[in-house]
């Protein structure tokens, strides 16, 4: 570590400053100590920096040229010349931010076209912006439940849904990941009528890369009267005819009461919304405090996602693209004998024996101008620690051809270890 990335507080320094607080100050401290004993080193996983873009998925880290199969820009969009051009006019006609929420002074003709393209693309009457996708869960999940009520969610769901869950003031319990008779036993069992449950769910589990359950869950859902809500976050653009997600690829749509997603994993930016049928559910805008009291995305941000979704609605070749890329990997890996945590697909994982191989392999990619994610308890389900790929449409073949030889190199140096 050089000595411009040490932490000015860092060493025994530190540990000597914390003895002599107390209270919240002494826990917060104590963990940043800790922290930065096990993470502050700059090559950690969790402070990799990168320096350069030179395309969605090229990019300089610590001064090598380093192909990224890590990233969430499934389709390359964050670089398509149609989303940056629309993006730079946006930002030369309204300036570089909105200033205000969407209800005081923020709500600009570029929130509401960008409203009225998502709900076209989903056929639905009505989409909500909002700044994060995370901010479109707490919203949406916080709007629709409140104290008396009861949402059950999917054992794996993202940490925006389970803090949604926690701030809504309803009562809560996860079922069995993807557990339709889980799901039916819970809401069998409750002691409210089944109107009053809110049932969330994803589309694409980022973690192993596995579907949802959606529609078995759904019908199970219906078929009792709750409500139903999926996240589609990592499903939007890689799954479904039109790009709408693993529910629409499963035929569920009709069985899902709002569906929420996120600008920043296809669509290339940042934002989330939440799109639904339910007349009733206009009033999410004056009860989402997730909306109302934060500001409204920037214009540019707003053009680009817009420019965006009709780019994911209108080009099936660029899903088609990703597919075929994603599917010559993810064969070539269980050629190579790795094993993966789910069907072939543009995002999966692959399982490491345990912490020490996992961050060596890591590093051996890293070494070798691969960049991949490691996810490491509790991030993962069942203690496991994977190293979570993705395959986007900005990938070359001859990207993918080098990512699988040097996987080959690295499992040959495993089995002679
Ligand atoms: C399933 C899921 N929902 C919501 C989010 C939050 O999205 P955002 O990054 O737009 O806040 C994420 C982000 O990783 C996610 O994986």
């Amino acid at each position: 570590m050089s000595d411009s990335n040490a932490h000015p507080e860092s060493g025994s320094h530190a540990i000597a400053a914390t003895a002599q607080l107390t209270g919240i100050l002494r826990r917060v401290a104590t963990l940043g100590d800790i922290l930065d004993r096990s993470v502050g080193d700059a090559t950690h996983p969790l402070r990799i920096q990168i320096d350069r873009f030179d395309s969605p998925v090229h990019a300089v880290i610590d001064g090598r040229p380093t192909t990224l199969f890590g990233t969430n820009s499934y389709l390359g969009l964050n670089f398509d010349p149609r989303c940056i051009a629309a993006a730079e006019t946006a930002l030369r006609e309204w300036g570089t931010g909105s200033t205000a929420s969407r209800v005081a002074s923020g709500n600009q003709v570029g929130h509401t076209n960008l409203e009225r393209t998502i709900a076209a693309y989903y056929g639905r009457p009505d989409a909500i912006v909002f700044s994060t996708g995370f901010m479109a869960n707490l919203g949406a999940i916080c709007g629709l439940a409140a104290e008396g009520d009861l949402i059950l969610y999917d054992a794996f769901c993202h940490a925006s849904i389970i803090d949604a869950c926690r701030a809504s003031g309803a009562a809560f319990k996860p079922f069995r990941h993807n557990d339709p008779a889980d799901l039916a036993r819970m809401l069998d069992e409750a002691t409210i009528p089944p109107s009053r449950i809110l049932v969330v769910l994803e589309g694409l589990y980022s973690v192993w890369g596995d579907l949802g359950a959606v529609k078995d869950l759904a019908e199970v859902a219906k078929a009792r009267g709750a409500l139903v809500l999926v996240d589609e976050a990592h499903g939007l653009g890689l799954y479904g005819e039109t790009g709408r997600g693993v529910t629409q690829a499963q035929g569920a749509e009709h069985l899902v009461d709002a569906v929420v997603g996120t600008f920043s994993k296809s669509v290339g930016v940042i934002g989330g919304y939440c799109v639904t049928s339910h007349p009733a559910l206009k009033a999410l805008r004056f009860l989402a405090r997730a909306y109302l009291y934060t500001a409204s995305l920037p214009p540019a941000v707003v053009a680009s996602a817009r420019t965006a979704i009709e780019i994911i609605g209108s080009e099936p070749e660029l899903r088609a693209n990703v597919w075929r890329k994603a599917e010559k990997f993810c064969v070539g890996v269980k050629a190579l004998g790795y094993g993966l945590c789910a069907a072939p697909g543009p995002v999966g994982a692959i399982k490491m024996r345990g912490l020490v191989q996992g961050l060596n392999f890591w590093r051996d990619l890293l070494d070798r101008g691969i960049y991949v994610n490691i996810l490491v308890p509790p991030a993962t389900p069942g203690g496991e620690v994977l190293l979570r790929f993705s395959v986007s449409a900005a990938h070359t073949d001859e990207d993918v051809d080098r990512f699988l030889s040097v996987l080959g190199e690295l499992s040959v140096e495993a089995r002679t270890a």
